[in-house]
Parts: structure tokens; C-alpha cells; sequence
């Protein structure tokens, strides 16, 4: 399945800026939206761009998302004017944005759905596009939904592999997870943090989790990695799970009556 790309050169600045601006918007409109799984093991993947599995809960917040569930003609609209075509024929784009569930959302606002729905949280190569603050937030929202014992993996740029470019010399190459050229860049693609391990387990910790550990390439509770990791060599992957004992504010409210 195709990695996201999504940032044609050709755009100008200022179709660039619109299309960021119906995003946001978008962002903002929806913030409140609650998604509700019907699935008895219900899989979200946060940030899912178009590297999805079947039968998740795949959360975006790029406008060829807002697409999905529409007709072949409106999504192929997108993929003419939104898409950068490298990855995908049209006839991919269509069958993918057709038969996945997308949720069109911006994950600065949380995750939209109920408390304690989820068995599995994913989110791939998303975090950093967040500021910590708000990857902090989202950690500990993406508690709130995760049922007890539920797991999260994160897959971020491994900072490790990043300075280990710079001190073997390849500083260009070190540089591009940091800086970017001055050409139009959707704003869901500007790297705002990156992470190490500790950094990770720190942040997680901190949210609530337990028993935080890194994790193989493919390898680890979570289902699907053969189809939703990626990017082996230059990718942190950590798993962590919802106390077994961690109870939702329903239920203390409850245990209090
Ligand atoms: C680099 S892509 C990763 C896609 C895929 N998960 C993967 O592993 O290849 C980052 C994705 O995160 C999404 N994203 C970034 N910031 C977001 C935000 N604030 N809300 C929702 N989605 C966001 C982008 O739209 C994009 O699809």
C-alpha cells in the first residue's frame, strides 16, 4: 500500500494556502465530531494517511480524507487536483477511499471517539507533525478511548538514527528532519518535534500508560504491521498499554454514587 505523499511542488503558495485554510477549517467545524465503532475489536489508526488495513478506524485530517464514502467521481476530483499521483492510479485511489473507514479529523483536537472503544490505537510517522504539547494531549486522549489493557504503538523518526547521519557525516541528509526548502508545504506535513526513545516513554509514562517497550519492525501486540509499519531503518516503534486497573471518569463517577 502506498505511503503518503500528498505535496505536489506544483502547487502555488496561494493554492497552497487555500487548501490549508479549508483544512483547518475543517478542523476547527468538526472538532466535536464522535465517531461510534460498530466492530466488536475496534482498530484506530491516527494520522493513517493512506497507509491503512483492512477493517480500522483510519483518522486524518487532509483533505483527500473529507473525501472518502463519497462518489468515484468527487474522489477522483481529489486525486486529480490534491494527490501527487506518484503512489496511487486513480482507480487505486477511488477503490482505497471507498472501502476503508476515514474519519476526517485534527488530531490537535484529540481522538473522536468514545471513551473506552478502542482495542488498538496505531499512529505512524503523525506524532511529530504535532507540537509536544499537543502530542502530549493526544497521548493521553488516546488513553481515555483505549478500553482497559488496550495497546497504542507509535512509529516516529527514531532522533537516534537521525544524529547518527549527522556524526557519520551525513549532514544534509540529518538536516531534512528538521528543515525543509522554501517551496509550498501542506501544514499537516511540517515536522514540529522528534523523539527518542526516553523521550517516548517519558511522554507516555506521563500520559498514564504502562509497561512502555520498544518494539521490532513489525513486531509487537498490535495486529496488521505487516501492512501498517514502514520505514524500517530510519523508525522508532514503541508499544504501551491502558492499566488493567485504569478506570474511566464514568466509572469512578460511578463508584462513587
Ligand atoms: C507522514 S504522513 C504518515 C502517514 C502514514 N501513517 C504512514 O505511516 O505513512 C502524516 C499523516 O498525518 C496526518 N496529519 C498530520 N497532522 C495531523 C493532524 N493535526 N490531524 C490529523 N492528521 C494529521 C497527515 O495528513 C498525514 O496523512
Amino acid at each position: 500500500m502506498a505511503v503518503n505523499g500528498g505535496n505536489p511542488a506544483e502547487y502555488s503558495h496561494f493554492s497552497r494556502s487555500v487548501i490549508d485554510s479549508i483544512e483547518r477549517w475543517s478542523g476547527v467545524i468538526h472538532r466535536r465530531r464522535r465517531f461510534t465503532p460498530a466492530a466488536q475489536i475496534v482498530k484506530v489508526n491516527l494520522g493513517s494517511g493512506l497507509q491503512v488495513a483492512p477493517g480500522w478506524i483510519n483518522v486524518d485530517g487532509s483533505l483527500r480524507t473529507l473525501a472518502a464514502g463519497h462518489s468515484p467521481f468527487v474522489i477522483g476530483l481529489v486525486y486529480r487536483f490534491l494527490t501527487d499521483h506518484q503512489n496511487l492510479s486513480r482507480d487505486e485511489f477511488v477503490a482505497l477511499l471507498s472501502k476503508n473507514t476515514f474519519v476526517h479529523y485534527d488530531l490537535k483536537y484529540g481522538v473522536p471517539l468514545p471513551d473506552s472503544s478502542a482495542d488498538f490505537i496505531f499512529t505512524s510517522h503523525s506524532l511529530h507533525h504535532l507540537y509536544r504539547d499537543k502530542a502530549q494531549a493526544l497521548l493521553a486522549d488516546a488513553l481515555r478511548v483505549l478500553k482497559a489493557g488496550g495497546t497504542i504503538r507509535i512509529a516516529v523518526p527514531n532522533l537516534e538514527y537521525i544524529f547518527s547521519l549527522y556524526q557519520r557525516g551525513e549532514r544534509e541528509h540529518a538536516l531534512k528532519y528538521f528543515f525543509y526548502p522554501s517551496e509550498p508545504r501542506n501544514q499537516l506535513s511540517w515536522r514540529h518535534y522528534q523523539y527518542d526513545f526516553e523521550l517516548m516513554r517519558q511522554m507516555l509514562e506521563g500520559a498514564g500508560y504502562d509497561k512502555v517497550r520498544r518494539c521490532a519492525y513489525r513486531q509487537g501486540r498490535t495486529p496488521d504491521l505487516e501492512l501498517l509499519d514502514n520505514r524500517p531503518h530510519e523508525t522508532l516503534f514503541v508499544e504501551a498499554d491502558k492499566p488493567l486497573e485504569a478506570r474511566d471518569e464514568l466509572d469512578r463517577a460511578a463508584a462513587t454514587l
